[in-house]
């Protein structure tokens, strides 16, 4: 694994012989490059909880794979059972993390499938579980590649475009490529001229330990600042555009990476357009942003940096995972399907999705 795709990266993959979900550990990252594998639901919660997979799109295949991994551990080979054995596992499951809607989304769709075919031998129903969440995976790559091409109208040819992005939306957020990495991926692959700034994205260094390692190794021109320095940046006129990806779209705002609200105000006050890189599937286009819980983390993440702490014991801390973007600070969202603003386009998001 991990060698051989266009970006030399495959974030997971479900092992059937095993059986078990292998996935690159994103917590070693740039230092070691190790493969794990969950061969049982807990160990894949506590990768996801541990944030050894993450980003929405891989959370959401991860959340497919654990819902077919549990079905091809059960020896249940009785309806009723089964099926409530595999209720058990989704609820487990989605209570991992509560912002990213992509991992609801991989769940439900798993589980859907199983409660459509309650007729069915439960040995065909594992499999069929099991089909559908190779399906996501496979939906990904496609998708992530289709936002690419809609982005590429962002990159003209002969002008030379500098991006800045935040946190980590490229192939290790997804199975491979990426969203809003995607979008540079692909205007690079076209022959567009493309250099990024990649935010470090405090307090877990998404964009530090791993947008800037996987650009590195695209070759890609990338440099790196601290997520202060963005206004700078943009004050300085260093800054053609932003993209960033999402973890959940309501009708009313973008969820992302905390840091990426303050990015999109500061944009708009230097006049520079904001675009989210996103997925049908991060769309939660009937919720309005007060009805989602924002992840907050340990506080160990704000008190310690590299290990080390730096900040006094028994000092308060809160560690909001992510922060809300309204979309008026939003020049559009790429989807795989094109583009769209919001609230104009939910019709067209409602219309895609049936
Ligand atoms: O907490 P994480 O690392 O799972 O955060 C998710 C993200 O990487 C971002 O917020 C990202 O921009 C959206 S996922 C493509």
């Amino acid at each position: 694994m991990g060698e051989g795709s266009s970006t030399g990266i495959i974030t997971l993959f479900f092992d059937e012989a095993a059986p078990g979900v292998v996935y690159i550990d994103q917590t070693l990252l740039p230092g070691e490059f190790r493969e794990r594998t969950a061969f049982d639901i807990d160990s894949l919660c506590r990768a996801i909880k541990r944030l050894e997979i993450r980003g929405a799109p891989a959370l959401g295949i991860a959340g497919g794979y654990g819902m077919a991994l549990g079905a091809l551990l059960s020896i249940h080979d009785e309806y009723i059972a089964f099926r409530q054995e595999m209720d058990e596992i989704r609820d487990i499951l989605r209570a991992t993390r509560p912002t990213a809607v992509n991992l609801f989304y991989g769940i439900d769709r798993v589980h859907s499938l199983l409660m459509s075919l309650h007729e069915a031998p439960v040995h065909i129903i594992k499999a069929a579980m099991l089909s559908e969440a190779h399906a996501i995976a496979q939906e990904d790559v496609l998708t992530c590649h289709a936002i690419g091409e809609h982005g590429l109208f962002l990159f003209p040819v002969d002008t030379h475009v500098t991006v800045l992005t935040h946190c980590k939306a490229g192939a290790l957020a997804c199975k491979q490529w990426g969203t809003a990495l995607g979008d540079i991926r692909t205007a690079v692959g076209a022959g567009r001229s493309v250099s990024v700034y990649a935010c470090e994205t405090r307090p877990l260094l998404q964009g530090a330990r791993l947008t800037a390692w996987e650009l590195l190794r695209d070759n890609i021109n990338v440099t790196l600042i601290t997520d202060s320095m963005a206004a700078l940046l943009m004050q300085q006129k260093k800054v053609d555009m932003v993209i960033v990806g999402a973890d959940r779209i309501t009708s009313d705002a973008v969820f992302n990476k905390i840091g990426t609200y303050t990015h999109a105000i500061t944009a708009q006050f230097h006049d520079i357009p904001f675009y989210i890189a996103a997925p049908l599937s991060t769309f939660d286009e009937q919720a309005k942003a007060d009805d989602i819980v924002l992840e907050e983390r340990s506080p160990d993440e704000v008190l310690c940096f590299g290990g080390e702490l730096t900040a006094p014991v028994g000092v308060p801390v809160y560690n909001p995972a992510f922060d809300v973007t309204p979309h008026a600070l939003i020049s559009g969202i790429i989807t795989e399907y094109g583009l769209v603003t919001l609230p104009k386009d939910i019709g067209k998001i409602i219309s895609w999705r049936s």
